[in-house]
């Protein structure tokens, strides 16, 4: 089959400034995945290479370009979900890692667990020779003025300081054999407690994947994406409806209605169609669906 793929780079209230980068990150992450699903890649590994080159790209809340803990540490969470083994690989609160989706793959592809936390996160992925980056490297623009307000008097500035929050990135896929799988990683909240995981990490949360049905990926507040289990619940709806739009839209009612969230989904199904849904302000998105031939990136409102 003709493959697709999907990417996110967060829903929030973007501001003017990040439209641009955001919108043509996001693009070159969707060629990025959709050129090696092209060129014979599995759907596992276009998701991660997608998100991937989002973690490489500061204007988001992922890898280099990671909000600021309490503590003035950064600490991710990535996932990476296969649909067709059903297996996972994650990270929390992992420092000093550059692509901690690339982690996470390792970890599905090359151990019996499916998540890895802190210290031992990072062991692991000194074990398996990522390379570490030093906390400077992954912080830039404002996160970095802070790291470095914080070092000098100890004391970081509060989040009254700032406007709209920042989130996350995730990209879903369909490959030439119709296998799906998606990928989700975040620097999570900003000044959060040392220690905060959110909905990214946690499976069926921040991402979800069944050969059956399709596979999703989540963004938004996480404490409130967990308590409705959002990329299952889009799975589950697109299960029933068969409309990846309509799915999501349910998804995002359901977190609205039931715990007053705030969020985005997106999803590719089985047969390569692609949704998007969200409540926030602004949600960037890009996706190319090989079976339409359509292609598109930009910020909904
Ligand atoms: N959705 C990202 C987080 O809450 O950590």
């Amino acid at each position: 089959m003709k493959p697709s793929i999907i990417v996110h780079g967060g829903a929030w209230n973007i501001p003017d400034s990040l439209v641009q980068t955001s919108i043509s990150g996001c693009e070159s992450a969707a060629e990025t995945g959709y050129d090696l699903l092209v060129s014979g890649a599995t759907a596992v590994e276009a998701a991660v290479e997608a998100v991937a080159s989002m973690e490489d790209n500061s204007a988001f809340n992922a890898g280099v370009g990671s909000v600021l803990s309490q503590m003035g540490t950064v600490e991710m969470d990535a996932i990476v979900m296969d649909g067709t083994s059903m297996r996972s690989g994650a990270v929390a609160a992992i420092q000093s890692t550059r692509n901690p989706v690339r982690v996470a793959k390792s970890i599905m592809e090359r151990t019996d667990y499916s998540m890895l936390v802190g210290e031992g996160a990072l062991r692991y992925a000194d074990d398996q020779r990522f390379e570490r980056c030093p906390v400077e490297t992954l912080l830039v623009g404002r996160e970095l003025e802070d790291y470095r307000e914080y070092v000098r008097t100890g004391v970081l500035r509060t989040r009254k300081h700032f406007s709209g929050e920042t989130d996350t990135v995730g990209a879903c896929a369909v490959d030439e054999k119709g296998h799906v799988a998606c990928a989700t990683s975040t620097g999570g909240i900003p000044r959060k407690h040392p220690g905060r995981v959110g909905d990214s990490s946690i499976i069926g949360c921040g991402a979800y994947a069944d050969d059956r049905v399709g596979a999703a990926s989540a963004t938004g507040w996480g404490e409130q994406i967990m308590a409705v289990i959002l990329s299952k619940t889009a799975i589950d709806f697109e299960e029933r409806l068969l409309n990846p739009d309509g799915a999501c839209e349910k998804a995002i009612s359901t977190l609205n209605d039931r715990v007053d969230g705030l969020g985005g989904v997106i999803m590719v199904n089985v047969d390569g169609r692609v949704g998007t849904h969200h409540n926030t302000p602004r949600m960037c998105f890009a996706f190319v669906e090989g079976v339409s031939g359509n292609r598109r990136a930009a910020i909904s409102v």
